[in-house]
């Protein structure tokens, strides 16, 4: 939606305009699945769409929420803005924000009118509820002035999906949804947060998103599910590792060494996924920097592996998406990105090869589930900001 038709949309909505615009992208990670809440590194870009919001102060004592995907005004009392709404409301993404900022002793003096609109498929595994959460951070982050930088409003952002959504998600989504950079993906440790914005410019060769359209989303209690039995190995290992933290800690030599310290067998199969893809991440972006796409290709396809029989995050929708997108020549690497379950895959594909990859893969997908995939080319583009009016 074009910018004059979403102010148009505020006026009708609350009859005045809106004075500040922000945009925030949802994104893709390219490798290092599930090994953030382990400590370890990932290597995602922000998307050019994205989520954008509005706002303007009101006279109501009170915040007004509306999403253009929503008939309803949800409006809420400045003195309630620290509980979440039954039902896994909406409003719940940017409520939690903005409850972080309150906790922290900021106080909104004045209610605030606020519309949302987005463009990141929901429940398609590329961050939509990131992409509200870092914009609505973003916004308060004005509106309070409080200095934040980008780490701390995806830190922001996190805290907002553990405690309003119930998911005890890693820092990826939110992180990548506030430092991303056009034509970079960011290398991140997850341990220390420090980044390397690394060009993916690639030349003849596009980053192609398809879409299961699965109706399995992922579900926050199998994603919570993963998180406690990652934990479990990591106490298990404490057992000969007193000091150990996280589980990217451990090379592979090292966890083959003293793997036999996790008896739960599928606390096992978990740490297994997380120790070889935090070294395939790090891998990955060496053999990207060095021009080696072929190699960088393979660790993709490894990584889906591996997701698929040790972290049993994948499926029939991802896993044919996939498998159907290793058979076609021109393609790089294909795996699927996100928490799992449904979603989508990313895929490096040659120029010349991409029509045939839509054809056979859309197809073959279809034959095998009933349901039509979506394909995107993926533009990277930059992270949070504020659009000028
Ligand atoms: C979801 C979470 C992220 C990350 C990925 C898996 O997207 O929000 O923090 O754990 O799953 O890599």
């Amino acid at each position: 939606m074009e910018l004059n038709e979403l102010k148009k949309a505020f006026l009708e909505a609350y009859n005045h305009e809106a004075e500040k615009v922000y945009f925030s992208p949802g994104r893709v990670n390219l490798i290092g699945e599930h090994t953030d809440y382990n400590g370890g590194h990932v290597f995602p870009c922000a998307l050019s769409f994205g989520t954008n919001l509005l706002l303007a102060a009101n006279n109501q004592k009170a915040l007004r929420f509306k999403s253009l995907n929503m008939p309803e005004i949800i409006c809420l009392p400045l003195d309630q803005l620290l509980t979440p709404l039954p039902d896994n409301s909406w409003v719940n993404y940017p409520l939690g924000c903005i409850a972080q900022y309150i906790k922290r002793g900021f106080k909104l003096e004045q209610g605030y009118d606020i519309l949302i609109w987005g463009n990141v498929p929901a429940g398609a595994g590329l961050s939509s509820s990131a992409a509200i959460e870092v914009v609505t951070a973003c916004a308060f982050n004005d509106i309070f002035n409080a200095g934040y930088d980008r780490t701390e409003l995806a830190k922001i952002g996190q805290l907002s999906e553990h405690e309003f959504a119930g998911v005890n998600c890693g820092i990826m989504d939110q992180f990548a949804s506030a430092q991303g950079k056009k034509d970079h993906a960011i290398y991140l440790d997850c341990a220390t947060l420090d980044f390397e914005l690394v060009p993916v410019k690639l030349d003849g060769v596009k980053v192609v998103i398809s879409n299961t359209h699965s109706p399995h989303k992922l579900d926050s209690g199998a994603y919570n599910a993963r998180v406690a039995e990652c934990k479990l190995a990591v106490e298990q290992l404490r057992t000969v590792r007193p000091n150990l933290q996280a589980l990217a800690e451990l090379s592979e030599v090292e966890f083959e060494d003293i793997k036999s310290a996790i008896t739960d067998k599928v606390a096992l199969m978990r740490a297994t996924h997380v120790v070889g893809e935090c070294q395939r991440t790090i891998d990955a972006v060496a053999a990207l920097k060095a021009g080696d796409l072929t190699k960088f290709g393979q660790l993709m396809n490894a990584s889906h592996v591996s997701l698929r029989d040790n972290y049993e995050v994948t499926g029939l929708h991802l896993d044919t998406l996939a498998e159907e997108a290793w058979k076609i020549d021109g393609v790089i690497g294909s795996r699927m990105t996100g928490g799992g379950f449904g979603g989508c895959t990313v895929s490096l594909v040659r120029d010349e090869a991409i029509p045939t990859f839509i054809e056979k893969v859309g197809a073959a997908y279809f034959e095998k589930t009933g349901i039509k995939a979506d394909f995107y080319i993926a533009e990277i583009g930059d992270g949070v900001h504020a659009l000028a009016d």
